[in-house]
């Protein structure tokens, strides 16, 4: 399941190395083919496609499958349909297949962008956050690019994205974005000049891709993040009540026993953990690789304290 020597951050460079012809040129034309080669990483074009292999490994960190896949066994991958229950009323995960009727097929890399970046569809029209882009938002350009470049290499599937069945009135698509305005702050990630790269790391894996919060923030009333209380117990999609994962409660747990829960799905205890959290295990935590699960655990450790709220 696991995969070692997943690289963070790979420079046109170092994926121009892959090409460099002439393996057995002597050192100083080498140099100069690696000079070359520099110089024409920094112009650009080299660097423009993003990397599918890296992009597949984003995903999983981005947990996409869950809400864009049907909940059966035979469910096409990414096909959408699956059924996400609301206080708001029932979303439906779109196809985001790259079928050109069916799914995204017709999008270029830009749509794609702003979709996570600013949660605004190609016509302009704002997305519900049931789609959890205040969270991708946060998503780097370089892993967008990957993320596109993987998309793409889906099978198109030709299943139609079913309709949201959503209350009164809040299916009102323009009501969204005032919710924009009032709640959502584009912009990727900043990493902290202060902290360690492996908990910046692990901030950007829990905060941006992993969308954590969205389950384990409390919400106010319209559902935005409570972000005073990152991380301090929120309500899951089911209205169940989800553990708070600051140092408040998580202090009892070792790091190997957080480890061993976030791929196992069992607790220190012996349980189970519900179903909910068990896929976020089996997309998310349990495909990260030894270097990105320290580096979650050392985030983890590093929020501030949010005393448990009264039951
Ligand atoms: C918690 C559920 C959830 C997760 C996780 C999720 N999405 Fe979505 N996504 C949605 C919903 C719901 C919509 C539709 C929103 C709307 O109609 O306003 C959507 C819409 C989209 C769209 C726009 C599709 C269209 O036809 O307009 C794209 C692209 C997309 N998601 C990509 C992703 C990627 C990439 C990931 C992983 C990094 C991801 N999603 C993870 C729920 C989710
Ligand atoms: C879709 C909602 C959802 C998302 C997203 C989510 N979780 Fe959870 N998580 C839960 C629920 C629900 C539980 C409680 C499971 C149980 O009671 O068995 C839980 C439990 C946990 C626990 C055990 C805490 C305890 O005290 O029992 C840890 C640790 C945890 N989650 C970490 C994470 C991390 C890290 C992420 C992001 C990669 C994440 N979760 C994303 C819903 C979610």
């Amino acid at each position: 399941m696991r995969r070692s020597g997943a690289r963070r951050d790979r420079t046109p460079l170092r994926r121009g190395f892959r090409f460099l012809p002439g393996l057995g040129m002597g050192r100083s034309r080498r140099f100069a083919g690696a000079l070359a080669l520099l110089a024409a990483a920094s112009a650009g074009p080299a660097s423009a496609q993003g990397d599918a292999k890296r992009g597949e490994y984003l995903a999983k960190a981005g947990g996409c499958v869950a809400c864009h896949t049907e909940e059966r066994k035979d469910a096409v991958r990414f096909a959408g349909g699956r059924a996400l229950k609301t206080p708001f009323g029932t979303f439906y995960g779109p196809n985001i297949t790259p079928h050109a009727d069916a799914g995204i097929g017709r999008w270029t890399e830009a749509d794609f962008v702003r979709a996570m970046r600013e949660g605004r569809r190609p016509d302009g029209a704002s997305y519900f956050p049931a789609f959890p882009y205040p969270s991708y938002t946060l998503i780097t350009d370089a892993d967008l690019r990957d993320l596109w470049a993987y998309l793409r290499t889906l099978p198109p599937s030709d299943k139609a994205s079913r309709a949201h069945d959503l209350d009164f009135p809040f299916g009102w698509r323009f009501l969204v974005a005032a919710w924009q305005w009032l709640y959502f702050t584009p912009g990727p990630f900043a990493p902290d000049p202060q902290a360690r790269p492996a908990v910046n790391r692990g901030a950007y894996l829990v905060r941006a891709l992993g969308h954590c919060g969205e389950c384990h923030t409390p919400r106010n009333a319209l559902g935005a993040l409570d972000r005073d209380r990152h991380l301090g117990g929120g309500t899951g999609p089911d209205g169940k009540r989800v553990p708070n994962l600051t140092p408040a409660r998580l202090k009892e747990w070792s790091d190997e026993d957080l480890k061993y829960f976030l791929t196992s799905g069992l607790t220190p205890d012996g349980d189970v953990a519900a179903e909910t959290m068990g896929e976020v295990i089996r997309n998310t935590t349990g495909e990260l690789t030894p270097a990105d699960l320290d580096a979650l655990v050392a985030y983890l450790r590093s929020v501030p304290a949010v005393p448990e709220p009264p039951r």
